[in-house]
């Protein structure tokens, strides 16, 4: 027996906290019955699991790193009719992203169907490194990068220390890398805010020890058996 929500998303359905989402809007049905607790158990073996009348079937795992351009959206499907990244991926799996990044950023996005390394990637305990390039107006100041590294006060509270790696600035612009291990929502972005700079580019280099390689805007590739390994042990999850 297992946990309905724990089953949903080894199932590749979406994240853990997706799927309790779903089962509390009363779209989960087992055995023909809309079961709205969290705490149900299910046996994957002989229950018929359902999520908006569709069977919930066991699919292979797939891992996908993704060069996200600008201009479309991370979410699965969106209501305004905007592209999202799964029209980029034409796959037969159900996949969705893990975290989120604003239709302006570009970078580094993994896709997965397995709720579980997703689940944990995504859990603050874990601080997973996010290593962003980032472009400003104007020039930066070496307090105002102090600032950023130290923490700065947002309405959701204050930020964990981060990481800053100037690459250049003038009077108009400035460049830098910033890596933090939070996903707030338009984190660096309003860490920028902050301190005076609004962000003109973001892009996302790093995630982990993953980076965009080769890659161009709009590219996908598997990662590999060894990658998924590593992010497994870093997310504390298991295969
Ligand atoms: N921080 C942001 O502000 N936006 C992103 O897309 C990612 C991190």
């Amino acid at each position: 027996m297992e946990r309905l929500q724990k089953f949903l998303a080894r199932a590749g359905v979406a994240s853990r906290r997706k799927c309790e989402e779903l089962i509390t809007a009363g779209k989960v049905a087992v055995n023909g019955e809309v079961v709205r607790e969290l705490g149900s158990k299910v046996d994957p073996d002989h229950d018929r699991i359902t999520v908006d009348g569709q069977p919930v079937r066991m699919e292979p795992h797939v891992y996908i790193l993704l060069h996200k351009p600008r201009g479309v959206v991370t979410t699965a499907a969106d209501p305004q009719g905007r592209k999202t990244v799964l029209d980029l991926i034409d796959l037969p799996q159900r996949i969705f992203p893990v975290g989120r990044l604003d239709m302006d950023t570009s970078g580094l996005l993994l896709l997965t169907n397995d709720g579980a390394l997703a689940n944990g990637l995504m859990h603050p305990k874990y601080e997973v490194d996010k290593l962003y390039r980032t472009e400003v107006e104007g020039y930066i100041s070496d307090e105002s990068i102090a600032r950023l590294e130290a923490g700065v006060e947002l309405e959701d509270g204050p930020t964990a220390p981060a990481k800053v790696r100037l690459l250049r600035r003038s009077k108009s612009k400035s460049l830098f890398e910033i890596t933090i291990h939070e996903g707030r929502n338009r984190q660096v972005r309003r860490m920028c805010d902050q301190v005076g700079h609004p962000v003109l580019t973001l892009k996302r280099m790093k995630l982990a020890f993953l980076t965009l390689g080769e890659t161009v805007p709009g590219q996908w590739r598997y990662l590999t058996d060894k990658e998924v390994d590593l992010l497994f042990r870093i997310a504390g999850a298991t295969r």
